[in-house]
C-alpha cells in the first residue's frame, strides 16, 4: 500500500504491524525525527484551536475538551516512534516526495490512499493540480486509489467534483463512492474510489 500524504499518521506502521507492506510519502519526510516532532507539537495545538472554533461541527460541549485529542496525540506518538526507528534502520518506509511527482515505478502498489490533501485545500490547489496529482497516484497503482474526505477543510463539498470526475472518466478511469463513518466529522461520510484504466475489471 501507499499512503500519500502520510503526514503524522500511523497508518503505515499499523499495516506493517499486521504483517502487510506499506510505504508512506510526504514532503515533510525530508525532516529529521526531532524537526518532525516539533512540527507535530505545533500542528496538534493548531488542530485543537481549529476544532474548538467550530463546536457545533465537532459536537463539543461548552468548556469540554475535544474528545479525540488524546487519540490524535497517541496516533502522532505511534507515528513518531515508527518514523524514528525506520529512519535509523533505513527501512525506506517513509519517502520524502511531493505530488504530482512520485519516485515509484508504474503499478507498484495494490492500494493507494490519499487523505486530507486533495479536495481539502481548494484555496491552495486548483483543478489542474488535483488532476495531475491523481493521475500520478493512478500511475503508481495497480488496484484502487482511495481519496478522502470529499469536503474541504470548512466542510463544504469540493466544488469541481463533477468536472474532475468527467475528465478522469474520459481517460478511462472508473469511480465509485464508498459510504464510510468518520470518527471526527460526521459529514465526511464518503470516500472516492478510483480504478486506473489499465486494471482489468
Ligand atoms: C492534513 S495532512 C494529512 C496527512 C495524513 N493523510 C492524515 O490524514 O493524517 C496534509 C499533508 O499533506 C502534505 N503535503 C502538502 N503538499 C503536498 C504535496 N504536494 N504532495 C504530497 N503531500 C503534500 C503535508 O506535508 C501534510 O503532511
Amino acid at each position: 500500500m501507499l499512503d500519500c500524504p502520510g503526514g503524522a499518521s500511523d497508518f503505515g506502521a499499523r499495516i506493517r504491524e499486521l504483517g502487510g507492506r506499506a510505504v508512506s510519502a510526504d514532503p515533510q519526510y525530508a525532516l529529521s525525527p526531532q524537526e518532525l516532532g516539533r512540527l507535530v507539537d505545533g500542528e496538534q495545538a493548531r488542530v485543537n484551536a481549529w476544532v474548538h472554533a467550530q463546536p457545533d461541527r465537532f459536537g463539543l460541549r461548552p468548556g469540554a475538551p475535544w474528545p479525540l485529542a488524546a487519540a490524535w496525540r497517541a496516533t502522532a506518538e505511534g507515528f513518531l516512534s515508527d518514523y524514528r526507528r525506520c529512519r535509523t534502520e533505513g527501512s525506506g518506509h517513509y519517502v520524502s516526495a511531493a505530488l504530482p511527482a512520485l519516485p515509484f515505478p508504474d503499478r507498484e502498489f495494490t492500494l493507494v490512499i490519499s487523505g486530507f490533501l486533495l479536495f481539502s485545500y481548494t484555496d491552495r490547489f486548483d483543478l489542474d493540480f488535483h488532476l495531475s496529482a491523481v493521475r500520478e497516484l493512478l500511475r503508481v497503482c495497480c488496484g484502487q486509489v482511495r481519496l478522502h474526505p470529499l469536503n474541504d477543510s470548512s466542510g463544504r463539498p469540493y466544488p469541481y467534483m463533477r468536472k474532475f470526475l468527467d475528465i478522469l472518466h474520459g481517460e478511462g478511469v472508473t469511480s465509485r463512492l464508498l459510504d464510510v463513518t468518520s470518527s471526527s466529522d460526521p459529514r465526511d461520510d464518503r470516500t472516492l474510489v478510483l480504478v486506473p484504466r489499465t486494471v482489468t475489471r
